[in-house]
């Protein structure tokens, strides 16, 4: 620690960071532009200016950049000094000058950082009476709004584009006083973290485009903590309400989880919340007619009592995407030999396999921010921009651990972005990527390998034996891959932070082992080798701490011995092909849906009750890491839509006397903490739904909250009484507590004089750091601590076919996922149908791209465009999974291609 001056206080701080983070940290207000916690300081914008003095008998000191200035033992600076506050004055004044000041009709408005900092350094009139300078603005597609007038300079956007995100198709164009931040002609932004831009930028040049078709200010949004749904990393949100419409999502700080920033999936997905196609009350299927009719939730649950009563042989198939309190109430209603989960055999089969070698092993599952400081790292099988997109993210940061040293001998700090950059120039530390395709991070990497995934599992177990010779051979590799698993070998042997990352995409069980394999080898001598596993949903690793066998093991019970089924929040057809799904559902004489929204499987149903999204309910995620986080609803259960769990306690209130009901979530997670000790900690996840600070709730709507009185004058004229939450400690009013709350209960991020997002700097221990109190979430899996006992089972190498094509899964950001792509901008940017070969097998097929071809695939055919990859090995083929417009494929699998 050193002891620095600020207006002759002294005050200590970690010594070696920057005067703007450290008067930041200390909650003193200091106007900045170009400086991001997360980007570091390029010194652009001039705005930071404090006064710096020699020592304590210097009286006249000097302006310098507090974000480009360290603070060191003894500093003294003035933050209040008059120069450097008419510097200040002076700077803002001229970045205001080609300003449009159109606050009014901004989007930014109300939340703008550059609003705040105009008031902040007390520039409140303008003097500026000549013509401004105007730009053209550009469609950047569906998810970014461009208002190029409102741009000051600052350079955030590119440095968070083009430095940190590692997009090429943005820019900064032109010189002097025509500085244009765009792309070279109108067109969709390219980058999966594009949205960023929203928050990044100072002003209101980037906005939000979805939240504009229902625009509402932050003051008129009630916002809540949340758990994004779309994958399986569980980046932390706050989605905002308003007249009962989810109206967008922005970040939610976890330093340890997803940071300042989350991918455009998280973050524009959110429409399926309001879609015309929600369930809204409960149907049951009526004798008489033998169609769904709407119904009451007593006649909902009623029917469901008598549907158990009826049958004594009732299964329950549960969902990755739903919450471990779901997973949890439809286990005790059935009995957890009849609780199934609800993916297909082979992805239970390795989600449990990678939870198991989490658990059992001893290499550690990492966070995001963990990932970031990895300085070495092997990706095994998996296509992490599509499959887990903040992990890219944080792999685009790791790649500059290594390089950081050549910045550190020339001892420039780290957050001195640009000279680093300058003295790291294109260097970049060791990533090898061994996947089926080519990925969107291959520009980064060290070197690629392309094979089909038992070739890269050998890859791997070639790896694992090149670190200890007790890790199993593979017998007959090529010289070329032996080479190559000892470069990877002997660089992650070299690093400080090994990392390994792998997982269920690929289908490949060698390829979850080899993984483990390599980790567990990293950690034999003790050392800390980190060990990620990519799964495919939300929940997908609660759901695996639940247990049950796969949806395969469910239709075989239910064509065999249960007459009666209930799903929930569970599409079976992407779980499962269609006539297997369509006999055992058939065979069944109630099948019961729980789910948001109508899809295959709630049409077969005889009962569909109306499950709250997670906009809706409180309930706790899982994520790849094995965090538990909770989410919280952003807005009440409209029409007879309530918890899933909910509607699972009811009933099993309904059926058992001996049932003591769970009147809330509370009671929920302490009956679920107390079924096993895994599930301990997810009672420290949060306060309890009692908990009070001076007597008051947390509201979700801010105090600056308008038009409560009116806003639902057509219904009533009366104020209608804000609705009960028995659930948590938040309240939907804009009454309560507005101090800080503890940090899983941050509703929003707003402090005096800070109303955009930068005010997020008050809620952490220090700038860029933990919240206050700690990062939400508590890991359910830690490693264990056992002797390794390495996987022995190497396959065989991979044998290509005369006639037929190995068809691998390939992942798609935006469309392979279920419940995002029924947001517009998702679906625009949502993969077509296509299959993807070799130009060799392309030519051996006599098509050139976009021709079609006939795929005969485990018994059905279809037609596909071939997209030409030279990435993807010959004798592979690569098809595009979860796209709405294919069924469920248990891939890899063998296929045959011709041309039609
Ligand atoms: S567009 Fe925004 S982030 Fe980019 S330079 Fe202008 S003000 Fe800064
Ligand atoms: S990476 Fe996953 S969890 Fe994070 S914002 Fe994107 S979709 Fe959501
Ligand atoms: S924030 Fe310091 S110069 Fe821009």
């Amino acid at each position: 620690m050193a002891t620095f001056y600020i207006d002759n206080q002294p005050y200590a701080v970690e010594a070696g960071n920057n005067l703007l983070h450290a008067c930041l940290s200390l909650g003193f207000d200091l106007p900045y532009f170009c400086w991001h916690p997360a980007l570091g300081s390029v010194g652009a914008c001039r705005q930071c200016a404090i006064k710096q003095f020699k020592d304590e008998n210097d009286t006249h000191g000097k302006i310098v950049m507090a974000c480009m200035t360290p603070a060191t033992e003894g500093t003294r600076v003035s933050i209040d000094d008059p120069e450097a506050k008419q510097f200040r004055s002076s700077v803002i004044e001229w970045l205001m000058m080609n300003h449009p000041h159109d606050c009014p009709v901004c989007d930014e408005g109300g939340e703008c950082h550059l609003q705040d900092m105009t008031v902040m350094t007390g520039h409140t009139y303008r003097e500026f009476r000549f013509p401004k300078r105007t730009f053209t603005n550009q469609d950047l597609g569906p998810f970014v709004n461009h208002e190029m007038n409102r741009c000051i300079e600052c350079y955030r956007c590119v440095r968070f584009y083009r430095d940190f995100a590692g997009g090429r198709d943005f820019d900064v164009f032109a010189a002097h006083d025509h500085v244009y931040f765009g792309r070279h002609e109108d067109g969709t932004l390219e980058n999966e973290f594009s949205g960023n831009l929203v928050e990044v930028c100072p002003t209101g040049v980037f906005t939000d485009k979805t939240l504009k078709k229902h625009y509402t200010r932050k003051w008129d949004l009630q916002t809540a903590p949340s758990v994004c749904v779309n994958c399986a990393l569980g980046c932390n949100t706050i989605p905002g309400e308003r007249y009962g419409t989810l109206r967008r999502i922005r970040n939610r700080f976890n330093h340890a989880v997803n940071g300042y920033f989350l991918c455009d999936r998280g973050r524009y997905g959110y429409e399926f919340v309001n879609s015309e196609k929600r369930i809204r009350q409960p149907l049951i299927k009526k004798e008489r007619s033998g169609q769904l009719e709407t119904d009451s939730q007593h006649s909902a649950i009623e029917k469901l009592k008598e549907i158990l009563a009826d049958n004594s042989n009732v299964i329950g198939i549960g969902s990755p995407r739903a919450s471990l309190e779901a997973n949890f109430a439809l286990r005790s209603l059935v009995g957890p030999e009849h609780f199934f989960q609800g993916v297909s055999e082979r992805e239970t089969r390795l989600t449990s396999l990678a939870l198991k070698i989490l658990q059992q092993g001893p290499a550690r599952s990492p966070s995001l921010h963990d990932v970031q400081l990895a300085d070495a790292v092997l990706v095994l099988g998996e296509d992490v921009t599509n499959v887990a997109p903040m992990l890219a993210l944080a792999l685009r940061q790791a790649v500059r651990r290594q390089p950081m040293k050549i910045a550190e001998r020339l001892r420039i700090p780290e957050w001195d972005d640009a000279a680093v950059r300058e003295a790291v120039q294109q260097e970049r530390g060791p990533l090898f990527i061994a996947t089926t395709a080519g990925t969107k991070l291959d520009d980064i990497a060290t070197e690629t390998y392309r094979a089909a995934p038992d070739e890269l599992a050998r890859l791997g177990f070639a790896v694992a034996h090149a670190l200890s010779s007790d890790a199993p051979k593979p017998a007959g590799m090529p010289d070329a891959v032996t080479a190559l698993a000892n470069r990877i070998a002997t660089a992650l042997k070299g690093a400080e932070r090994p990392l390994v990352i792998s997982g269920v995409s690929c289908g490949c069980e060698a390829m979850v082992q080899a993984a483990a394999n390599v980790a567990w080898a990293l950690c034999s001598d003790n050392r800390r080798a980190d060990l990620c596993f990519a799964v495919r949903e939300c929940n997908s690793l609660g759901l695996a701490l639940t247990g049950g066998e796969s949806i395969n093991s469910a239709f075989e019970i239910l064509m065999n011995k249960a007459s009666a089924v209930i799903v929930l929040e569970n599409d079976l057809y992407r779980h499962a092909d269609s006539a297997t799904v369509d006999a055992a559902l058939a065979t069944a004489k109630y099948v019961v849906a729980i789910d948001h929204l109508e899809n295959a499987t709630t049409t077969k149903a005889d009962l569909i009750l109306p499950a709250a999204t997670f906009a809706e309910s409180d309930g706790t995620l899982v994520n790849n890491e094995g965090r538990a986080q909770r989410f919280y609803q952003v807005l009440s259960p409209q029409d007879d839509i309530q918890e899933s769990w909910r509607w699972l306690g009811d009933t099993i209130k309904a059926t058992r006397d001996d049932f003591e009901a769970w009147s809330n979530l509370d009671e929920i997670d302490s009956a679920l903490a107390s079924t096993r000790r895994v599930f301990g900690p997810i009672l420290q996840i949060a306060p309890p739904a009692s908990f009070r600070i001076v007597g008051q709730k947390i509201p979700r709507q801010p105090h600056r909250y308008s038009g409560r009185t009116a806003m639902l004058a057509q219904i009533s004229v009366h104020e209608p009484k804000p609705p009960a939450d028995p659930d948590s400690p938040l309240s939907f009013s804009m009454e309560g507590y507005e101090g800080d709350p503890p940090a899983s209960l941050i509703p929003r991020f707003w402090a005096p004089g800070w109303n955009s997002i930068q005010s997020l700097n008050k809620f952490q221990s220090e700038v860029g750091g933990s919240l206050n109190g700690g990062d939400p979430g508590q890991r359910l899996v830690e490693s264990g601590h056992t002797g390794v006992k390495f996987f022995g089972e190497v396959p065989n190498a991979f044998e290509r076919r005369s006639d037929e094509w190995l068809i691998v899964p390939l992942y798609h950001i935006f469309g392979s996922e279920e419940l995002s792509v029924l947001s517009t901008g998702v679906a625009e940017r949502a993969s077509q149908l296509y299959i993807a070969v070799n130009d060799d097998d392309a030519t051996r097929l006599r098509v050139n791209d976009g021709e079609q071809v006939e795929l005969n695939l485990q018994g059905s055919s279809y037609c596909l465009p071939v997209k030409r990859q030279p990435a993807i090995p010959k004798g592979v083929a690569g098809l595009p999974v979860g796209l709405r417009e294919l069924p469920f494929m248990d891939l890899p699998s063998w296929g045959k291609i011709a041309k039609l």
